[in-house]
Formats: structure tokens, C-alpha cells, sequence
């Protein structure tokens, strides 16, 4: 398997740019003294992103929106397109966090008209999906996952699959402190490969980074990370302090620290 492993920061709505500055600064530092292997995304709010990419855009980190519009352009208040991203060379965007469909009635439809628009403007795409603790307990939690990946990956080409990373995150399991077992998660991104297989083929299939998302922290990683269809983390709570982050980083199989 040659599947890099992407560890992503989900900094939410925390922070000042000043914090957010000196945590990546000490980031970049321990960044520099590791052999990881890892890829490294940090999804951070809007306001801080130009500065970031400035001053550490040159270090191990690639740095991404929490969201997008739908929309290319025009009266939209309060809404941040593709294109801003990409002129401050923001490298991705989350689309479909859990906290987006519920807070802000995201539908499937919106978030791949989200989709389409990062792609058209050359962002790589962390595509989210997951049930939640009732369409688990009803045994719908399969099915869930398979319309919302369907639905949002409606009309996407096999080719443009290469800029798209899927983070499944149980919403049981996102700041709860509760995380799904390495054998629950392992599952079901076995389950989200066999669907790529069936829309895109086997290329697509073997190549497609599907993360892990939902308390991961630096105690339960290495066990997550270490299944074989988990290619990695999309972080948090436990991503707010680099040296929390650090040791997530560290616990990734392809990193030789
Ligand atoms: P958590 O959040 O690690 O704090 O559970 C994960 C996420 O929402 O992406």
C-alpha cells in the first residue's frame, strides 16, 4: 500500500491570529525535526489564512478553508468562494463537516455544488460524511454513509478523484471523547473503498486517502491509523496544541521519526 497518510488539523472556531500563528510556528518547528511521512493539513478559520500561507507556506504544513460557498461569485454576503481561496494560495477546503449539515443545513446537493466549485479552482477537497448515534443504533449507519458519498460525488470524473480525500467522522464520536473502535472505523472505510470501487473503479479505489475523524487524540492514533483502510486523521480538539498534534503525527505508520 502506497497510500500517504494526511493528518489534518479541524481548528473550528478557535482562536486568535496570534494564537494561531504561534501554534504553527511551533508546529513547523517540530515539523522540521521529524522524518514523518505524513502529509500535514491544517484547516484553519478564514481571517488567518493569507497570513499563514505567508509566513509558513514554505514548511511541511498545507494549509485549507473549514468551507466554501457553492457559489462562484456575486451578492452573497457573508460567503467565501473558490476563487478567494485560491488567490491566497490556500491549498484545501473541508466540505460536509457534520457541524456544517446540522448547523447550517447543508444538504448533499449543496455540499457537491461545493465541491465543484473548490475543484474548478484546483483545491484539493476533504470531503466529509458520517451517521449519527441513532442511525447506528438503527443499523442504518452503511446506507447513511453510501447516499451522502453518492449524493456528493454526483457528475465528479474518476481523474478528479486524486483532489478528493474522504474523512469519515461518526458524529457520536466528534468532541465526545467517544472514538469508534479501530475494528467499527475500519469497517466502514472498507465499506466507503467498495463504494468507490463501484463508481470509479479499482485506480481510484486503491489511491483515495479516507481519514478517520471523531476524538482522535494522541492515545488512540497509532491504533487507528494502523488499520488498513485508514489513511490517516481529520483532528479536532486535539489539534489546537502542536504538541498534541505532533504526537498524532508521529503516530502515523508511514512516519519514521
Ligand atoms: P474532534 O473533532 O477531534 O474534536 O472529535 C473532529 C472533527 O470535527 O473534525
Amino acid at each position: 500500500m502506497n497510500r500517504k497518510q494526511i493528518i489534518a488539523g479541524n481548528w473550528k472556531m478557535h482562536k486568535t491570529l496570534q494564537e494561531a500563528e504561534e501554534t504553527v510556528a511551533t508546529l513547523a518547528n517540530m515539523l522540521s525535526n521529524s522524518k514523518t511521512e505524513a502529509e500535514v493539513f491544517i484547516a484553519a478559520p478564514f481571517p488567518f489564512l493569507f497570513s499563514l500561507i505567508s509566513r509558513f507556506g514554505n514548511t511541511h504544513m498545507q494549509f485549507g478553508a473549514q468551507n466554501i460557498s457553492e457559489h462562484a461569485k456575486g451578492a452573497y454576503t457573508g460567503e467565501v468562494s473558490a476563487a478567494m481561496l485560491r488567490s491566497v494560495d490556500a491549498f484545501f477546503t473541508l466540505v460536509g463537516h457534520s457541524e456544517r449539515r446540522q448547523y447550517f443545513q447543508e444538504t448533499d446537493h449543496k455540499i457537491n455544488e461545493k465541491i465543484k466549485q473548490a475543484l474548478a479552482e484546483k483545491l484539493e477537497v476533504i470531503l466529509c460524511c458520517g451517521e449519527t448515534l441513532e442511525m447506528r443504533k438503527t443499523g442504518k449507519h452503511f446506507d447513511v454513509v453510501v447516499a451522502q458519498l453518492q449524493n456528493a460525488l454526483q457528475d465528479i470524473r474518476a481523474e478528479q478523484m486524486q483532489y478528493i480525500h474522504i474523512a469519515y467522522e461518526p458524529v457520536w464520536a466528534i468532541g465526545t471523547g467517544e472514538t469508534a473502535s479501530p475494528d467499527q472505523a475500519q469497517e466502514m472505510h472498507a465499506c466507503i473503498r467498495a463504494l468507490l470501487h463501484n463508481i470509479f473503479g479499482g485506480q481510484v479505489a486503491m489511491n483515495t486517502r479516507i481519514l478517520y475523524g471523531g476524538s482522535v487524540k494522541p492515545e488512540n492514533a497509532g491504533e487507528l491509523f494502523s488499520m488498513p483502510d485508514i489513511d490517516g486523521g481529520l483532528i479536532g480538539g486535539a489539534s489546537l496544541q502542536a504538541g498534541d498534534l505532533m504526537k498524532i503525527i508521529d503516530s502515523s505508520p508511514h512516519s519514521t521519526h
